[in-house]
């Protein structure tokens, strides 16, 4: 072999060994982009059939429409499960799948479902620390993506796949509407982006494109409500998905299931009219209990129903804890750890504040003092210890 080709021999070799690296390293280091690393938390809690209501509902000559609603433990989640699921229990041969963000299923949730009598099934899963992190968090990925598990594995391939946010408002006659989808099919949903509507655009009774106010480069632009899917079709797909990258879910979703435009039924009079509103919530915000005058009164076991419903708020009795476990010299992460054992408050996991000074650190580093977070206009006051995180605990004053 003459030396020119032992040397294109040799890079031949060499580039195919860098190859070979390269690309099991991205598949270890990071997978394709939004999917997960490490292997996600799954806990299923309960699964029942209807109950206590006219037989009709559970005629079984119509498919089944899974609707998965991704929810979170926060003030407002008892007031817009009740609603969806009060909504849910006028339309037939439904079951509903309430996925927590979360290591645990919620008792208050378990109740609630209990007492619909609706079918469905509870679980929880927590959304990976790692995107909790990142700037435009994926919301209720995780969650959904156990949902879509459970669907795949338990799922009828008759029936149909919907997507439905706790915080969103629906007219039941889109059920109908949905129930004999064959492939994907979708229609427009109201109160969203840039042109408060977002639908596909149709012509001839055929999707051609989309209108909507984020293209973001998007094959599918369109919002979780607007779309519903045949299990059967959903279950012959190779690499179903749901990435973890915010605003990319359902066009991530939808390009998983190897769909083209011309496969989507129109639904919803081709796509004219408004049958389901991406509604949102105002958030309420944590205030301080002022329980001091309360222990004999009412207002005592309602704000421990309040708490066990997702409104946390720390009380007196707690922030004096709190004070008395920094003065003990333990970390914020110690102290958390401790409130979060006695109090039950599993999901504060973010920042722990010493205020009253400069600079912060988060839970599980040393105390430092800081303004107030919560509350920017006492900054600078005499010092004050606020703990906040995204849902649960403001301690102020
Ligand atoms: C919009 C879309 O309608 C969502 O389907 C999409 O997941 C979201 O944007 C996104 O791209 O992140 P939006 O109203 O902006 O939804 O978001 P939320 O209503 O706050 O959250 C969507 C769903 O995820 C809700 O059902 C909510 O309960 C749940 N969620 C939210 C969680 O499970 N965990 C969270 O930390 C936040
Ligand atoms: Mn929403």
């Amino acid at each position: 072999m003459s030396r020119q080709k032992r040397v294109i021999m040799a890079v031949i070799i060499f580039g195919s060994f860098i190859y070979i690296v390269l690309t099991q390293a991205v598949h270890i280091l990071g997978g394709a982009p939004g999917e997960p690393v490490h292997p996600e938390i799954r806990k299923f809690c309960s699964s029942a059939s209807r109950k206590n209501v006219n037989i009709e509902y559970e005629d079984s000559n119509l498919p089944v429409i899974y609707v998965v609603t991704p929810t979170y433990r926060r003030p407002e989640m008892v007031a817009e499960l009740t609603r969806l699921g009060q909504t849910l229990t006028m339309v037939k041969r439904i079951h509903w799948i309430v996925a927590e963000d979360s290591h645990t299923c919620s008792p208050p949730i378990t109740s609630l479902l209990d007492r619909l009598g609706l079918s469905y099934t509870h679980l929880a899963s927590p959304m990976p620390e790692v995107y909790r992190r990142e700037k435009y968090v994926p919301r209720g990925v995780s969650n959904r993506r156990a949902a879509l598990q459970w669907v795949q594995e338990n799922g009828e391939d008759t029936g149909v796949l919907y997507f439905l946010d706790d915080d969103n408002a629906i007219d039941i006659r889109l059920f109908n509407e949905m129930r004999l989808t064959q492939t994907v099919s979708m229609w427009p949903v109201g109160l969203i982006g840039e042109y408060t509507v977002s639908s596909p655009v149709v012509k001839g009774n055929q999707v051609v494109g989309f209108y909507d106010g984020w293209p973001a480069g998007r094959k599918f632009q369109v919002d979780m409500a607007g779309f519903a899917v045949n299990i059967g079709y959903l279950k012959k797909q190779k690499k179903v998905t749901m990435p973890y990258i915010a605003g990319h879910e359902e066009d991530g979703f939808l390009k998983s299931l190897n769909l083209n435009l011309k496969d989507i039924e129109v639904k919803a009079d081709g796509c004219t009219n408004i049958l389901v509103w991406h509604t949102r919530t105002a958030k309420n915000p944590s205030r301080t209990l002022r329980l001091a005058h309360h222990q004999a009164t009412n207002i005592k076991p309602l704000t421990d129903n309040m708490r066990k419903m997702g409104r946390l708020t720390m009380s007196a009795e707690q922030r004096t804890n709190l004070k008395f476990l920094v003065q003990l010299g333990k970390t914020p992460s110690e102290a958390l750890g401790m409130l979060q054992k006695v109090y039950g408050m599993r999901q504060c996991h973010a920042h722990v504040f010493l205020s009253g000074a400069r600079g912060s650190k988060r839970a599980g580093r040393t105390w430092k003092m800081t303004p107030g977070v919560e509350d920017p206009q006492r900054a600078g006051m005499r010092p004050m210890l606020s703990v906040s995180s995204r849902w649960c605990v403001t301690i102020v004053g």
